[in-house]
């Protein structure tokens, strides 16, 4: 397989970065194409736990070139740091190992300032957003007032396209939120000190993409967020503002559809939301709690506790026929050890008492319904040291299973723990 998508299933936080680690050992090149520094991707390598959010996973393996794509909204401070914590900590990052498109769009000061000025001022329907600039960013790429990674390389245009954006910015600061203007000198310095350092890694990546399949090249898709966060498919206006489904793939790094070969959903045994929004099969009591210390449900961006609930069938069908999910790696079964009980929710019943069974488009009704749930046995047993399915307990094979059937698509992983080792590559299976 030359071209595989790795997708999220849920509302991100399925543990893609496990996934995507993995597989990045049979790649060549690793793709982000869409989201920024929202993104919390955890990869444990042995004692070092790495925890990143714009530079893909790729770069954890050595060989592996690391791209970011123009669907991605780049903070340029916030590039440089992490390249330089990664740095510290041995990876080597360099140009030849990480590669940034020139049509990628700038966070710029002012989209941080007003994604959390915007947050505070809402009374109702916060969204609880990453406060990282993301939605601001992606708002004025489509409104065409954006300003590129190659329009910061040449300080004319630069100073241009901002001195044309600022001042509607500034009215919206000072006049709606009472915050101090920004000057085009302050940030013109800024930036141009970053653009010293980001300009060597700045390059045409469709022309390198384009080419890299040509020479029958690995690439490996690393989507960020997951699948209820997308902008069109998810569970609108509580969602991310980039396409986390697979379509991102396409668009955010210009790959032609027909180009992929292989979409992996990665799915966690159980379901999580970080922010607010719908969530039908939330558990707000102890099981919510239990889930969440076990499985250490803690955002890796804000540090924010996770909600939790059970597994919802509902979307998870929705999720595999939108983005045509061929396999499936499914995450943290070993979270699910000493519940007696597990709960499949299988429809949803909705206020007036109609059983739905496909994936509601209103935000209200998803707000309102009920779950309907089939109960699964649970199993008692630690899986963390189970290395091929037939150390799996029968329950836990089971539930696979009704993974398998809801998603209709085989599962090829299973993570049972953090580590690289703590995996069940399905057909491949270490005795
Ligand atoms: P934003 O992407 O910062 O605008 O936040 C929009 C929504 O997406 C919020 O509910 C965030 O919590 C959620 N979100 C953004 N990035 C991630 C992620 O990587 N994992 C899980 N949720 C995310």
């Amino acid at each position: 397989m030359s071209t595989v998508v790795v997708v999220g299933t849920q509302w991100g936080d399925e543990a893609k970065a496990k996934v995507v680690d993995l597989l990045s050992e049979e790649s060549d090149v690793v793709v982000r194409s869409q989201g920024g520094n929202n993104a919390g991707h955890t990869v444990v390598v042995g004692r070092e736990k790495f925890i990143l959010h714009l530079v893909p996973c790729g770069v954890l393996r050595p060989g592996v070139v690391s791209v970011i794509g123009n669907g991605v909204v780049v903070d340029p401070k916030y590039l440089l740091e992490e390249m330089a914590d990664l740095r510290a900590r041995g990876v080597h990052v360099t140009p030849e190992r990480l590669i940034l498109s020139e049509r990628a769009h700038l966070i710029l000061p002012y989209h941080r300032l007003l994604d959390t000025l915007s947050e505070e001022r809402k009374a109702d329907g916060k969204i609880g957003t990453t406060g990282r600039g993301i939605g601001p960013c992606y708002a004025d790429k489509m409104a065409r007032t954006g300003i590129r990674v190659v329009d910061l390389l040449d300080e004319r245009t630069f100073r241009s396209r901002l001195t044309a954006a600022l001042p509607e910015k500034n009215v919206l600061l000072e006049k709606l939120y009472g915050h101090e203007p920004l000057t085009v000198d302050a940030i013109v310095t800024e930036y141009r000190g970053y653009a010293e350092l980001i300009a060597p890694l700045v390059a045409d990546t469709q022309v390198y993409l384009s080419r890299a399949r040509d020479e029958g090249k690995r690439i490996l898709f690393e989507a960020a967020q997951g699948t209820l966060l997308d902008i069109d498919h998810g569970t609108y206006p509580y969602v991310t503002s980039s396409n986390a489904a697979v379509f991102g793939a396409c668009s955010g790094s210009a790959m032609s559809p027909k180009s992929i070969d292989k979409v992996i959903g990665v799915l966690k045994a159980y379901t999580t939301r970080v922010g607010s929004g719908p969530f039908p099969t939330e558990l707000t009591g102890g099981l919510g709690e239990r889930l969440r210390e076990n499985g250490q449900e803690f955002g890796a961006t804000t540090g924010r506790p996770r909600r939790c609930g059970w597994l919802d069938a509902v979307a998870g069908r929705y999720v595999a026929r939108l983005n045509g999910i061929d396999a499936l790696a499914v995450t943290k079964l070993d979270v699910l050890s000493g519940l007696e009980k597990l709960q499949v929710c299988t429809a949803y019943r909705t206020d007036d008492g109609k059983t739905v069974n496909t994936f509601p488009s209103s935000t209200r009704v998803l707000e309102t319904v009920q779950g309907v749930y089939e109960e699964h046995p649970g199993w008692e047993e630690d899986l963390s040291g189970a290395r091929s399915l037939s150390e799996l307990p029968d329950a836990a094979r089971s539930y696979l299973r009704l993974i398998e059937d809801v998603m209709s698509a085989p599962v090829e992983i299973v993570s049972v723990g953090p580590e690289r080792d703590q995996t069940i590559r399905v057909g491949r299976e270490k005795r």
